[in-house]
């Protein structure tokens, strides 16, 4: 019986194996001669959609930055050795998606279209020109190269072809006519078992987000963007699928432990809380129906915080009075603040300790079950609060992973001691100055006086080439 199943299952492969090749040789040839029908300049559809596009436009009123080192400086020490050290802000309005990712110092500054450091899936989550590019030379020749590659190419921020059909006949009507325009997060939906065709209008709406707001990484060789998610969306999955693979974003500085960097799950946290649970959506709260001045509904675009229109968000399906509910969601971040405080002072402890012990001639193999217990602890902890809304989203979940962040975190400190006592090093490791950005950057010996002359030099000298060549091929409005 065994035999035959399995015999079955191979003559089904073996068909799948034929489709998909024939399907990717057809992808090969439509690649080569494509250009594109994505309309990625927003503007255009000023006229046809006034509602959607002022609204979406509206995002830029949302321009605080909030520097979320300058914050809490332990996070420089977290992210020792990885670009989030220099510069993280906490997210703004989707307007400033483009200008944010120029400017950043993650982004560095490279001076010519090969130079890096970082990768072309930088862009994946900035504009609808990716969705134009892929379409136009595939997922692979788009990845392809270095970040600065992309520069000339991507240039029209965050808008409508990111979530819609902008070439259907529906979408011209006025219908949303949603898609997901990245195939790497059409593939992650199917591995989690939602085809985004067969899902429910209300799931697409969640999925749309889901295309940017999850978390990520960036998948061999070609740097290709790839969701962790082939065992489940939980930390504990993600992670068992990281460590299978032997992937690490980055190796901390001080520790030297192998790390990985959580993006921004919201999708993930979400789909644990209870909204998630009972299919409320990201639009439910972030996007709601207000009325246009002739009293025709219509879908804000303006994405942010949903107590702006509490009417039309949480008034929907609760009773509760807007102080009543933003007293609870209050409580529940202070609840968040207090605990990742503590992680992070015990986190910053390990990674120091460890340098410690490296310094009095530890070994990689007493070393390994340590750097495995920060890395677990760190992607815990990061995972928890990389995803910004987490108080909202899924607050029980949240705490539950930062709990797992402090005990493995333990266990890496008790190991610690132990094995500095071994090395004869029974005295406290002390821990440097690190009460401001500065000197905590300071303390990871960051030269942020040329890492912020050479970015500023990039934003003077190579953005607005960037821009010029895009003007010349048509791929901006003005
Ligand atoms: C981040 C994703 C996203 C972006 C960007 C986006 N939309 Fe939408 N749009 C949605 C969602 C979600 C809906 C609601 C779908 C539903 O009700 O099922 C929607 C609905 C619409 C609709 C249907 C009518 C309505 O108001 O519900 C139109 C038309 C529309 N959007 C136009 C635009 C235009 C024009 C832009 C660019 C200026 C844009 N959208 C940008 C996600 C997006
Ligand atoms: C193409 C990628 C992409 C898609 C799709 C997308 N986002 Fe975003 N979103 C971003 C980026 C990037 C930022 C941060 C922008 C910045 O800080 O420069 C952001 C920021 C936000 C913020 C913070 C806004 C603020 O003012 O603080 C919220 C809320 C948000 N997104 C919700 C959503 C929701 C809900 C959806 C689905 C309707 C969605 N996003 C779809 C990329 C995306
Ligand atoms: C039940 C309502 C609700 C749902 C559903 C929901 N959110 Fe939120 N979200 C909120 C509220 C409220 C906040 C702001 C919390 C606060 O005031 O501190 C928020 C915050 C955020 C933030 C952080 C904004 C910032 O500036 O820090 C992002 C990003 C975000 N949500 C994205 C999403 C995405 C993506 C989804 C769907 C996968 C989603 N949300 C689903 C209510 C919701
Ligand atoms: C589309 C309907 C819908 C919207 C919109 C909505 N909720 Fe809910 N909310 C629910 C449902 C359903 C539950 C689960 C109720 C249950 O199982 O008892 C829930 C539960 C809650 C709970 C109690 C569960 C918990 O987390 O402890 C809080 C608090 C809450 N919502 C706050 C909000 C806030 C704040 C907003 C607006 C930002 C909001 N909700 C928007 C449907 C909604």
């Amino acid at each position: 019986m065994a035999k035959i199943r399995n015999s079955i299952l191979c003559l089904l492969s073996l068909l799948a194996g034929i489709f998909l090749f024939s399907n990717s040789i057809h992808a090969q040839t439509e690649s080569k001669e494509a250009s594109s029908t994505i309309n990625t300049k927003n503007e255009s559809f000023a006229q046809s959609h006034p509602d959607q596009y002022h609204s979406w436009r509206a995002t830029s009123e949302q321009a605080q930055r909030e520097d979320a080192l300058a914050e809490d400086p332990r996070l420089v020490i977290l992210w020792a050795g990885y670009p989030f050290s220099r510069d993280y802000n906490k997210p703004r309005g989707h307007a400033y998606a483009l200008i944010d990712v120029r400017e950043t110092l993650r982004t560095g500054a490279p001076k010519n279209a090969q130079d890096g450091p970082l990768p072309m899936a930088c862009w994946s989550c900035k504009s609808p020109d990716v969705a134009r590019l892929i379409q136009e030379q595939g997922e692979d020749n788009y990845f392809h190269g270095k970040w600065a590659k992309g520069g000339p190419e991507i240039v029209n921020v965050l808008g409508c072809a990111d979530c819609h059909k902008t070439d259907s006949p529906e979408f011209a009507q006025g219908k949303p006519a949603l898609t997901l325009t990245r195939p790497y997060a059409a593939r992650a939906m199917e591995t989690i078992g939602k085809p985004f065709e067969h899902a429910s209008r209300f799931e697409q709406q969640s999925m749309v987000c889901g295309q940017c707001h999850v978390e990520y990484y960036f998948a061999g060789d070609n740097k290709s963007v790839k969701f962790p998610w082939d065992n489940g969306t939980k930390v504990e999955d993600m992670e068992v699928y990281y460590d299978n693979i032997g992937f690490s974003d980055w190796t901390n500085s001080l520790s030297k432990a192998p790390m990985l960097k959580a993006q921004h799950p919201e999708f993930e946290t979400w789909s644990a809380g209870i909204h998630g649970k009972n299919n409320v959506t990201c639009i439910d709260c972030h996007m709601p129906k207000l009325q246009n001045e002739k009293g025709e509904l219509y879908t804000s675009h303006k994405i942010g915080n949903p107590f702006d229109n509490f009417e039309q968000t949480c008034r929907n399906c609760h009773t509760q009075s807007k102080q009543a509910l933003q007293a609870v969601v209050a409580e529940r971040k202070q609840a968040i603040q207090e605990m990742k405080i503590k992680v992070e002072d015990q986190l910053v402890h390990a990674h120091f300790e460890a340098k410690a012990a490296w310094d009095a001639g530890a070994t990689e193999k007493e070393m390994a079950p340590i750097l495995a217990d920060i890395r677990h602890a760190q992607w815990r902890w990061d995972l928890a609060i990389a995803s910004h809304g987490i108080h909202m989203h899924a607050p029980d979940e949240g705490l539950r992973m930062l709990g797992g962040a402090m005990n493995k975190a333990a266990d890496a400190r008790t190991k610690l001691v132990r094995l500095l006592g071994a090395k004869g090093v029974t005295h406290e490791i002390a821990i440097p100055d690190i009460s401001t950005k500065e000197k905590a950057q300071q303390a990871i010996g960051l030269d942020m006086q040329k890492i912020n002359a050479e970015k500023q030099e990039f934003l003077k000298t190579i953005v607005p080439e960037w821009d010029d060549q895009a003007r010349k091929n048509n791929l901006l409005s003005q």
